[in-house]
């Protein structure tokens, strides 16, 4: 990587301001994933290792810039004490007597934590004097927080200008296998993209037009991809808007020779429901009192043959309803099948497709799992990262 990394500073005896991503889905107060939290232990261990004083900050939901105890970080506190073996304080606040406090007492090889960053609403408007605040805590800023590295906020973006700044082994992690599937990929370079709509994933289709052999397409977004093609899609979603650019996608696939698969065959409800009416019918050829909640047999027995000749794999959104069991099969069906290419370099590309991977139990089958759903989204769509871009260079 070309941003200096924790390795490439001294932090024993440094006060050093980490920025992880610990918004992780909570059910009160329980943690009901805490993939993001062990993403960040090798960071804050090689630290601990290394006798650095280490101050860790993380937003957790949108509380709109006001103190809400729900959204309070106590929860991942002390997740991260057991995790780690060693207390990891949380301070009461973000840059207030608390933290000063608590800062100012560390010793070599301590942790603490600050409060939701996003309690203050200078946070997501990357405030000069909150970044300053927030820096003056600390001698060095690391940034982990791959998650969130897509926004400009000022514990990801502006705290980077006031200390010297570098990179954490999640971020780096992150970048290097995404990074080198975009930028020298083992081929067949194959993109597998789905969920709802078109409009999301612009920019990723048009960026990995220009780097993958093939590109599946599932969905929802499918259907708009199917009337572009002049086919029949009932109740299904469409973006009516968006055919237009549909075609001019399948064209530039033709003219650039990338192979684009769409659906030839989809399972249809009478209703959004788990309990509703299930039939197949040809895609493009859905009755028009029906709506296409997964992709079909042979769509699945298509995509998966495409999978299993590929050397490197980029999935990024489900291939149906998935959380309804009865429309979950096309999704398990890209799973088991990148699961089974074991040879393959295997990509989950964060959200919703990294959920559904850990649901359905596949999750130590893949390559690399990413814990950004935004990040990776807008990494794969070529843009760069504002809160890796502040980093120094090496
Ligand atoms: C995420 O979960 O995608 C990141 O933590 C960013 O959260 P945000 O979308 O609220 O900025």
């Amino acid at each position: 990587m070309s941003k200096k990394t924790i390795e490439d500073i001294a932090v024993s005896g440094k006060k050093v301001l980490v920025r992880c991503d610990f918004n992780v889905p909570l059910d009160g107060e329980t943690i009901t994933d805490e993939t993001r939290i062990t993403a960040a232990l090798p960071t804050i261990q090689y630290l601990l290792k290394n006798k650095a004083r280490v101050i860790l900050c993380s937003h957790l939901g949108r509380p709109k810039g006001e103190f809400k105890a729900e959204f309070s970080l106590a929860p991942v506190a002390k997740r991260l004490s057991a995790l780690l073996g060693q207390e990891v304080k949380l301070a009461s606040d973000v840059i207030g007597e608390s933290a000063k406090g608590l800062a100012a007492s560390l010793k070599d090889g301590e942790v603490m934590m600050l409060e939701n960053v996003r309690f203050h609403k200078e946070e997501e408007k990357n405030d000069e004097g909150f970044s300053k605040a927030l820096a003056s805590l600390a001698d060095v800023y690391v940034n982990d927080a791959f998650g969130t590295a897509h926004r400009a906020h000022a514990s990801t973006e502006g705290v980077a200008r006031f200390l010297p700044a570098v990179a954490g082994y999640l971020i780096g992690k992150e970048l290097s296998v995404m990074g080198k599937a975009l930028e020298d990929p083992i081929r067949p370079f194959v993109a597998i993209l789905g969920g709802k709509k078109v409009s999301d994933k612009i920019g990723v289709i048009n960026n990995l037009l220009e780097k993958v052999d093939s590109i599946l397409i599932g969905g929802a977004m499918s259907y708009t991809f199917s009337v572009a093609q002049g086919g029949k899609i009932g109740k299904s979603l469409l973006e009516a808007d968006k055919v237009e650019l549909a075609a001019s996608l399948i064209k530039k696939a033709q003219e650039k020779g990338v192979k684009l698969l769409l659906p030839v065959d989809t399972v249809c409800a009478d209703d959004f429901s788990n309990d509703a009416n299930i039939s197949v019918h040809e895609a493009g050829r859905i009755p028009d009192e029906l709506e296409g909640l997964d992709i079909g047999p042979k769509t699945i027995e298509l995509f998966a043959a495409e999978i299993a000749r590929a050397k490197t794999i980029i999935w990024n959104g489900p291939m149906g309803v998935f959380e309804l069991p009865n429309f979950a099969i096309g999704t398990i069906g890209v799973a088991k099948a990148m699961a089974a290419n074991e040879g393959a370099v295997t990509i989950i590309g964060g959200g919703d497709s990294a959920a559904a991977v850990e649901q359905l139990g596949f999750a130590g089958k893949m390559s690399h799992i990413s814990t950004g759903g935004g990040a990776s989204l807008e990494f794969l769509e070529g843009i760069e990262l504002p809160g890796v871009a502040a980093l120094n260079d090496k």
